[in-house]
Parts: C-alpha cells; structure tokens; sequence
C-alpha cells in the first residue's frame, strides 16, 4: 500500500571542484540514499555540470526538493564567482536551472556554508573552514549564519592567501607535513581575527589534517557537505 504520510525527501547536491556528489536526505536530514559521485566534468562549464547532475540522480531515487552547495559567491540562487569551475558561472541562475531541470523547488548556498549547517551546534561563535580543491569558509553567530565569507581569497602569508597556501595544488606541491604546519598558522591566524567559540574543519584533505587540536576544534565529515542540504528548507 502506497505511503501517504511519506515525508518530504530533499536531494541534496555538492558540487566540489574535483567531484559531484549528490544523496536525498529525509525531513530529519538522514540519509536514505546512497551517496552517489562522478567527477566534475572538464571543463566545468554550468552546462556540463548540469548534465552530470542529471546523470547522478538516476541512482538515487525519488525527490520532492533540491538544495546544493556551489564552490562561490552565490546570491538569491545566482552564482557569482567560481575561481575552481569556468568563468561562464558568473551570473549564472543555478536555483531556477535546477528547479527547471528536475522539476521541483530549488535552494542553492555556498558549499562551505552548507557545510556548516550539517555540523555546528548552533551556539556562539562558530567558524567553518572546508579544505579541498579550494578553502572554504563560513560563519555563524548562535546558529545564524552570514554568508559568502570568503577567507580562501584573503591574504594569509608570504604575499599568498589562504586557498593559495593551503588549496590542493599546494598540497600536492609542498607535501603533507609543510601543508600541516601552514594548517597551524591558518588556524591561529583566524583565532585571532574571529576569536570563535568552536572551529570546525571539513572537506576531502580534512582527512590528512595531523596537527594537535585543541578541544574547540573539531574534523568534521565530507558528509556534511550535503547533511546540511536539509537546513535550506529550514525558515
Ligand atoms: C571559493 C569558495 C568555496 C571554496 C571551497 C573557494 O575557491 O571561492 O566560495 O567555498 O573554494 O569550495
């Protein structure tokens, strides 16, 4: 017999620069599909984004609703900056794309800031930093969060900023114990300039991180990338 009180199911999209990954969560924001991936195509154009999107939901069943973090500035569903995909994203209407592509209702944030919706208590200061392909960043005060923070593109040091010291290129050019030792003057960089109650840090390499944490910083799951696709819907 079919369900009539199944409850809303939310796809929930991350779009990374090196991968995809998409999963529908339920009104709680648990999981009830499998986590599917492709890589991000090349070159990242919206077009070809939007097709691999396409392809990825095949997996994954059914959905009333979509909500997906985008690597840039995004306002009112339009992307404005996309330094790891292709210039064509720049005033581009992902929300209204989507939502006429998949034929449902469509939020869109910044990926860091979806990020933190799955993983902060909600309580004080809270500072998010995603390490992957780029640095992302957000902030919260008592759950509340102010977008589009944008740390990676401040300077950070030796006249680089942040996403130039600790991105995934320079990771890959300078090694895991030097990207760790960078990691430790980020941090006590930003604690000085947001003095956070708790800092959080998520994202692929987030995996790597070695470096001694105090007890207000904690590794959060890639997971939560997509997690906090439910929080969109939240008004
Ligand atoms: C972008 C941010 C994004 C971060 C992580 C940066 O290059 O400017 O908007 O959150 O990468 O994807």
């Amino acid at each position: 017999m079919a369900d009539t009180n199944a409850s809303t199911r939310t796809l929930s999209i991350d779009i990374g620069g090196s991968g995809i990954k998409v999963m529908v969560l339920d009104e709680n924001g648990n999981a009830i599909s499998e986590r599917a991936r492709l890589d991000t195509p090349q070159p990242p154009t919206p077009e070809a984004v939007m097709n691999t999107i396409t392809q990825l939901i095949k997996s994954v069943g059914e959905f009333d609703r979509i909500s997906a973090g985008f690597p840039g500035v995004v306002r009112a569903g339009v992307t404005e900056t996309a330094v790891n995909l292709h210039p064509d994203w720049v005033g581009y209407n992902l929300a209204s794309a989507l939502s006429e592509r998949l034929q449902k209702p469509a939020r869109v944030i910044n990926d860091a800031d979806m990020q933190g919706l799955g993983a902060i208590a909600g309580k004080g200061v809270e500072l998010v930093i995603t390490l992957g392909t780029g640095f992302g960043s957000a902030l919260f005060l008592n759950g509340k969060l102010v977008p589009n923070l944008e740390m990676g593109h401040h300077r950070f040091r030796k006249g680089e900023t942040y996403e130039e010291q600790l991105g995934r290129a320079a990771l890959e050019k300078v090694g895991e114990a030097k990207w760790n030792g960078r990691l430790g003057k980020a941090i006590s960089s930003l604690q000085h300039l947001f003095n956070y109650d708790y800092l959080y840090i998520g994202g692929g390499e987030a995996k790597l991180v070695k470096i001694k944490l105090p007890e207000n910083i904690k590794i959060i799951s890639n997971l939560n990338g997509l997690l906090g696709g439910i929080a969109l819907w939240r008004d």
